[in-house]
Parts: C-alpha cells; sequence; structure tokens
C-alpha cells in the first residue's frame, strides 16, 4: 500500500526514523533533494529529506526531528498505518564532481541530509570526511551508516558525553589542519552554518550548504521558502536546497525561519495551498 510505514524506529532524542513504501519515489529522488509530507489529511505539508532508500523494497526513508505539531503527529503514527500523501521528489539535485577531499558535516538532524551527500561524494571519487555533532549523545544519529559512507569520522558533543567535547567549528578546524580540504558541506542551525561559512571563506575552501526554510508548496508557486544568495532572492524549493554557504545571507536566512509561526499572510494562504495539493494529489 502506497505511504504505509514499513518500520519505524526511536534513533535518538526526539528523532524517529519511519521507512514507508513510496516506490516512484525511492527509484527518482537523487541526493540533495527532498519531498513534501503530510501525514493526515489536515495537516500542513513539510519538507522532510529521503536519507535512504531501499529500491527493492520500493522503500523511502524519512528521519525527523519533533519540533512542532506536524513533526508530532508524523511521530505518532505507528507501524501499518498510512501517510496521508508524500509527494515529490522536489528541490534541484546537485552536481556532484571529484573534487579530492570532501568534509561533510552534520549538527543533530542534519545528519539525515548530509547521509546522501556523503554517500554521493564518496561514489564520486572523494575522500569523505564525515563530523557529526551534536549538543549530546542522544541526539548524535546515523552514526553506523556515516562510518560506512566516509573513509574517516570526527564525532564531538557539545558536553562530552560521547566522543570528543566541542562544538561542530572546533572539530571542523581539527579536520582541516590534518587534511587538505576541497570542500566543507555541511548542514545544521543557521548559526553553526554562518560560523562555518566565515571560517572557511576565510580559509579559501568552498562552502555549500543544505538551508532549512519553511515550504507550504515546493514547487515555486507559494514564495514562503524565499532565501538571499547572491545578493537576490531565489526561491530554495527551486533553486536550492544546496547554495553556496560564502553567497548566502544568514541574517535574512534566519528572520525568515523566524517567520515559521508570526506570518500571517502564509497562515492565510494554507487554505489556497491545500486547495493546490489537492489538485496535485488527483492529477
Ligand atoms: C529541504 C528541507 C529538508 C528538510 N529535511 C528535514 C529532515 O530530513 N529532517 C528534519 O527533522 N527536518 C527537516 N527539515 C525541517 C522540517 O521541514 C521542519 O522541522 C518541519 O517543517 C517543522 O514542522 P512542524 O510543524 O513540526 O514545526 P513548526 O510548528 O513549523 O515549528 C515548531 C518549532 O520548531 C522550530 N523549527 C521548525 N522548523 C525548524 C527548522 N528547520 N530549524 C530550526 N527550528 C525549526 C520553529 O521555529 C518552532 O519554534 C527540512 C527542511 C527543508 C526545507
Ligand atoms: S515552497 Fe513554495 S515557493 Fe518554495
Amino acid at each position: 500500500m502506497e505511504f504505509q510505514i514499513i518500520n519505524k524506529q526511536i534513533i535518538g532524542r526526539d528523532i524517529k526514523r519511519l521507512d514507508v513504501r513510496a516506490e516512484a519515489i525511492a527509484h527518482k529522488v537523487l541526493p540533495g533533494q527532498f519531498v513534501m509530507v503530510a501525514p493526515e489529511e489536515n495537516s500542513k505539508w513539510i519538507p522532510l529529506s529521503v536519507a535512504e532508500t531501499d529500491l527493492r523494497r520500493g522503500l523511502i526513508s524519512l528521519i525527523f526531528q519533533e519540533k512542532g505539531h506536524t513533526t508530532q503527529v508524523l511521530g505518532k503514527l505507528g507501524i501499518h498505518e498510512k501517510l496521508f500523501s508524500v509527494t515529490g521528489p522536489f528541490g534541484k539535485a546537485p552536481e556532484i564532481r571529484q573534487l579530492g577531499v570532501v568534509v561533510c558535516l552534520a549538527t543533530g538532524v542534519g545528519a539525515a541530509q548530509i547521509l546522501p551527500m556523503a554517500k554521493a561524494y564518496k561514489k564520486a571519487g572523494n575522500k569523505v570526511i564525515g563530523i557529526l555533532s551534536a549538543p549530546t549523545k542522544k541526539e548524535i544519529i546515523l552514526e553506523p551508516q556515516m562510518r560506512i559512507a566516509c573513509h574517516r569520522i570526527f564525532i564531538a558533543t557539545d558536553d562530552g558525553s560521547y566522543q570528543r567535547k566541542g562544538a561542530a567549528i572546533e572539530t571542523l578546524r581539527e579536520a582541516l589542519d590534518q587534511e587538505d580540504v576541497h570542500l566543507v558541506y555541511d548542514v545544521g542551525p543557521v548559526d553553526v552554518m554562518r560560523e562555518i561559512a566565515h571560517f572557511t571563506k576565510e580559509r579559501r575552501i568552498p562552502n555549500l550548504i543544505q538551508v532549512q526554510t519553511l515550504m507550504s508548496c515546493g514547487r515555486g508557486i507559494c514564495g514562503s521558502c524565499r532565501v538571499k544568495a547572491k545578493h537576490s532572492i531565489q526561491l530554495s524549493c527551486e533553486e536550492g536546497p544546496e547554495f553556496d554557504g560564502h553567497t548566502i545571507d544568514f541574517d535574512y536566512l534566519k528572520q525568515r525561519m523566524g517567520h515559521r509561526h508570526e506570518e500571517r499572510p502564509l497562515e492565510q494562504a494554507d487554505e489556497g495551498i491545500r486547495g493546490f495539493w489537492k489538485q496535485m494529489m488527483k492529477e
């Protein structure tokens, strides 16, 4: 049955993994792309990355942190239950080239987005160094998968409850002291991505990030996902979610993410977006 939950796991503090039957998406999705998910008929649609696929069984794996209402509703669904809707894949599939040494760094649940990138950069012939960082051991996820995807891995927790103690940037500095790195790819909170962008710019190392903006339609219609990159407004559902960290306006990004609740026009547009999705699902 399409969108049925085949397996469910709690993999970290407030972090769950659902393996969902979605055969067409599993065969189509590329690293860096995402799906729009509505757990129930009246839910809003939220963007989630496809962390892994199982082509033989036609499954996609969604890994999410319960942050607000929709992710909590999603987290309450059990094995054999069905998600109301999963559409996609959306987003620009980035070009993945052989560059040399690539650092793939994730903070917390960002590991769900970094894992497909680490696998893809390794497959393209790069040496991949993985960095998993989180406040405590309870938010370190996907360690076994990252160990397979990367040639080398560093793990750090802010409180020292697991492996080395320290922030993501300190671990990155250590990795850069040991290797001649050609790209730093990272996913995490805005302030961490901003710090890494400044640091890599100083060291003249290219930096790619994935943004986690608010998204309502996922396909260039509502404008809710706008970011400022290279001094112009871009839609992260179409041009992203991958962007050059050195050209993103992080103040604007933070401001946009803060609009998640307050933005009245979007709230009012919800009915319109719902109608749009219903139409899309009929097609
Ligand atoms: C392309 C893309 C891929 C994504 N992939 C994943 C993924 O694989 N796994 C995952 O867990 N999340 C992912 N996200 C983020 C996810 O879409 C949001 O966490 C989700 O929309 C929150 O919905 P909600 O209704 O549960 O919370 P809301 O009610 O929207 O928000 C609840 C609270 O959480 C805060 N919050 C919500 N979203 C974020 C965020 N992204 N960053 C920081 N704080 C936030 C809000 O400010 C608010 O305080 C992705 C986002 C994008 C754009
Ligand atoms: S999410 Fe609607 S335009 Fe990008």
